[in-house]
């Protein structure tokens, strides 16, 4: 299968927040971005891997700051390294203020999906091609993370995370 670069899972996808997505404070759910993220992660899964993908895992969202009502949402998310079925995709969260335009990264996040074929079964999706120093660095730092997820998932032992390991010696 040929390797793709990062850039063809780019997804771009932007939300005003409304009153019905707030909190009591006019501050965003974080369940709806997390319902937002999934999307948006899910359009990069298909778009890398041109197949049917579900989500296996949400590895990591941080709500750093609240989002406010009427702030304009926009996520920007892409796989960062591929294995053999699942897909890591990194997901950043920018936050533009409506009546002063100005913008700025509000969090991160990474899903996990895993490309299935029309009976729900895993299948093989290409490698990453890593192009920008960000794509690169996100790339490094994957096996990492997917070490981690492993564990807590109970699917790998510690002893077998080598190169989680090497981060502690
Ligand atoms: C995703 C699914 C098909 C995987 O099935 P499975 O029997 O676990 O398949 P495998 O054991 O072959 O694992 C497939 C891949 O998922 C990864 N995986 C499975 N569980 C994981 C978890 N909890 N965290 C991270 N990765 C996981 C495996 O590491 C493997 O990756 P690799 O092929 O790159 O090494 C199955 O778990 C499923 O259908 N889950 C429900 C998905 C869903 O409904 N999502 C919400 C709606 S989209």
């Amino acid at each position: 299968m040929e390797p793709r670069p990062a850039s063809a899972g780019y997804a771009e996808t932007t939300h005003i927040v409304l009153p019905n997505e707030t909190n009591t404070m006019g501050n965003l759910f974080g369940g709806q971005l997390l319902k937002w993220l999934d999307i948006s992660c899910a359009i990069s899964a298909h778009r890398h891997s041109r197949r049917l993908a579900v989500t296996v895992a949400v590895n990591h969202v941080g709500f750093d700051q609240p989002i406010r009502l009427g702030d304009f949402v926009t996520i920007k998310s892409h796989v960062s390294r591929t294995f053999s079925t699942s897909m890591e995709i990194w997901a950043d969260v920018w936050v533009e203020d409506q009546h002063t335009g100005a913008s700025k990264l509000a969090t991160s996040a990474i899903y996990t999906f895993v490309a299935v074929d029309d009976q729900g079964k895993p299948v093989a999706v290409p490698e990453v091609v890593p192009v920008t120093e960000e794509e690169v660095r996100r790339y490094a730092g994957a096996l990492r993370r997917r070490q981690l997820r492993l564990i807590l998932s109970g699917r790998m032992q510690p002893k077998d995370a080598t190169e989680l390991k090497a981060l502690f010696t």
